[in-house]
């Protein structure tokens, strides 16, 4: 579960579903604080007002996503438990049946074949036992020997302690797994030792398996005083024996969240199964959620004969994130159909609750990405499940641009709201590359906004202007900039906000991250942006940088819904393209 945990307050709250008028009401309902990804913008944890029939307001139609899974209304945050079984992808999700703010989460379930259209179900689990009253928290699934999924999921008592609990599916024959039966004897996990924190221990993983033949499962917790991927054993997946040493600890932040363990082989493109023996020269990675808004991780040796993690590194200020922008609670599975692992996260809102509770809906999961270890074992390469060029339409395609600075170029001949851009960017030289310094790394967003689009450099910017309205007044832009460090070129990758939407008071990050690249060997640094709506997603150089974000372009609700869409350079060099190819993405059918 993402949340930070609630500071009770009564709150004068704005709440109405009229589309456009937003009457201020008095409801007397917790405030929840923080914690809704990236100590963003407080929200309600307030029921709504029962909905009215009426037209959905233009700002619910306009930036409702159109291939990013959302379900048709109400709240919704962290996956949990994603899985293949017998034909079938299940994206469970939390969610609120009773609106679109925080509060009374349940499992919501939806499934699929293709993890690009989705057809939702009654939820898979409710609020009705004590353990699991205050709600059916972030959990995980592992499916055990002779094709027996079971879930593990964080509940919360009446007084909102944590535990871990279990359920089956009631018929495993149901090609659709639609009803899940909780385990008599739940919760099987409780924070009970001394020196652990009742209101700090969430979000299971999936269970690994050992040379001893016991499964293995991580918990984030809290033991005496310092926050840990608490380990656990368990010969039934029921009765649980803590590890005496945690998978790892840190005090980089006041809780572990949503964490996720998982292997891969370097320079492989094939997913590891946790369920079974992992090979010879595999690393570990360990996905922490941090500081409740960003999805970090660890590359280390795992040693399965004594559960001892060694990470590569242990300097927490350089760990890579998963993604730089807005993506949080994230969660892998191995796809046995296709023998790769598969990711995908959570992007809240970023306008406020008041437009939320207008909207009728809050928050999308980023598209599913594979996700593999490059061959250097340093970082992790994600991109999007090629299943997603099942949505394009019509393709546009330009060979040979050339980039001058200052040149700006539009892109036209696809739907600009709802895209799929593959752009490569070439360098004719790197004698313009500016000498980079390492104290960048500890803050790129800093540098994104320093050295923006608009400051001229050596090489870069350069990238796409998306979402823009006709006088430019809105734009959202993604670019590079390349610098030389002492023994390679560093490349800034950038989704700048802080003009994608006129509306104020809105979360405008200029996002950033950085990666090392061979330019002499590599040339090309290539970007690709899906455009959906209010989601860009955006991945550098092959998916070695990725970020998510969320903008709310007035100009989609205002005008006659258009926008534009260029690729620029403002650097000195020239950049080639010698290719872009941009698709018009169709919708997704995602029935909920
Ligand atoms: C289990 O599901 C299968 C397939 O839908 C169905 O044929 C069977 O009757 C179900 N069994 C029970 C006990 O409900
Ligand atoms: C649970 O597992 C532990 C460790 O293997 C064992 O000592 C204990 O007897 C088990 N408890 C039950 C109820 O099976
Ligand atoms: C975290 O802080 C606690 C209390 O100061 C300390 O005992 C512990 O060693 C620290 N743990 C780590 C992993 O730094
Ligand atoms: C390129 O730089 C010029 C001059 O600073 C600026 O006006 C323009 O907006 C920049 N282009 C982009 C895409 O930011």
């Amino acid at each position: 579960m993402a949340q930070a945990w609630a500071i009770l307050l009564p709150v004068l709250a704005l709440a109405s579903y009229a589309s456009h008028l937003l009457l201020p009401t008095y409801i007397t309902g917790p405030l929840c604080t923080g914690g809704d990804g990236g100590g963003r913008s407080s929200f309600l944890c307030a029921q709504p007002p029962k909905e009215k029939d009426q037209d959905p307001s233009p700002a619910s139609t306009m930036y409702k996503t159109a291939f990013h899974f959302q379900p048709a209304k109400n709240w919704m945050n962290d996956p949990s438990g994603p899985m293949y079984f017998n034909g079938i992808y299940h994206e469970f999700y939390q969610y609120n049946l009773n609106g679109p703010i925080f509060g009374d989460i349940v499992w919501g379930h939806s499934v699929s074949t293709d993890l690009v259209n989705w057809i939702g179900l009654e939820p898979a689990l409710v609020r009705d036992t004590p353990s699991d009253i205050d709600g059916c928290w972030t959990g995980s699934v592992t499916i055990l020997p002779g094709g027996k999924p079971v879930i593990i999921y964080t509940g919360g008592d009446k007084d909102q302690h944590q535990a871990q609990n279990i359920a089956f599916p009631k018929n495993r024959s149901d090609p659709y797994l639609r009803e899940w039966v909780k385990a008599a004897n739940n919760p099987v996990l409780r924070p009970d030792e001394p020196g652990m924190n009742s209101i700090e221990f969430r979000d299971p993983t999936t269970g690994w398996i050992g040379p001893d033949g016991l499964w293995r499962m991580a918990v984030g917790g809290e033991l005496n005083g310092y926050s840990a991927a608490l380990l656990y054993k368990s010969e039934d997946f029921l009765n649980w024996t803590r590890v005496d040493h945690p998978l790892y600890s840190s005090n980089a932040s006041i809780m572990l969240e949503c964490l996720d363990f998982f292997a891969v082989l370097p320079g492989s493109n094939n997913g590891l199964d946790m369920s079974s023996a992992i090979p010879n020269g595999a690393k570990h990675v360990l996905k922490m959620g941090l500081n409740f808004g960003e999805d970090v991780y660890v590359i280390g040796v795992y040693d399965l004969k004594r559960d001892v993690f060694v990470p590569d590194t242990d300097d927490s200020r350089l760990w890579p994130r998963i993604d730089y922008g807005n993506f949080y609670a994230s969660k892998t599975f191995f796809d046995s159909k296709h023998g790769r692992r598969i990711i995908w996260a959570w992007t809240t809102e970023t306008d406020s609750s008041s437009d939320d509770v207008a909207k009728g809906w809050a928050g999308i999961h980023s598209f599913p990405r594979t996700i593999r270890l490059d061959s250097d074992g340093k970082r992790l390469l994600q991109w999007p499940v090629e299943e997603i060029e099942s949505l394009r339409g019509n393709e546009i395609n330009h060979q040979g641009l050339e980039l001058k600075r200052g040149d700006l170029f539009e892109i036209e001949g696809v739907d600009t709201l709802q895209a799929d851009v593959e752009i490569d960017f070439e360098l004719t030289s790197v004698d313009d590359a500016e000498p980079f310094d390492p104290s960048w790394l500890l803050n790129a967003q800093k540098q994104c906004r320093e050295a923006d689009a608009s400051v001229h450099g050596g090489i870069g910017p350069f990238g796409l202007v998306i979402l823009a309205s006709d006088n430019m007044e809105e734009q959202t832009v993604v670019h590079f900039r390349v610098y030389k460090s002492q023994k390679n070129y560093m490349i800034l990758m950038c989704s700048d906000l802080r003009r994608s939407s006129l509306t104020p008071g809105l979360d405008t990050p200029a996002y950033g991250g950085f990666f090392e690249f061979d330019l002499e060997k590599e040339r090309k640094i290539s970007l690709r942006t899906l455009i959906d709506r209010s989601a860009v997603e955006s991945f550098g150089g092959g998916g070695r940088v990725c970020i998510m974000a969320r903008v709310y372009p007035v100009s989609l609700v205002d005008d006659d819904h258009k926008a534009h869409m260029y690729a620029f350079n403002n650097g000195s060099a020239t950049a080639r393209v010698p290719q872009l190819r941009a698709w018009s993405m169709r919708r997704a059918r995602v029935s909920i």
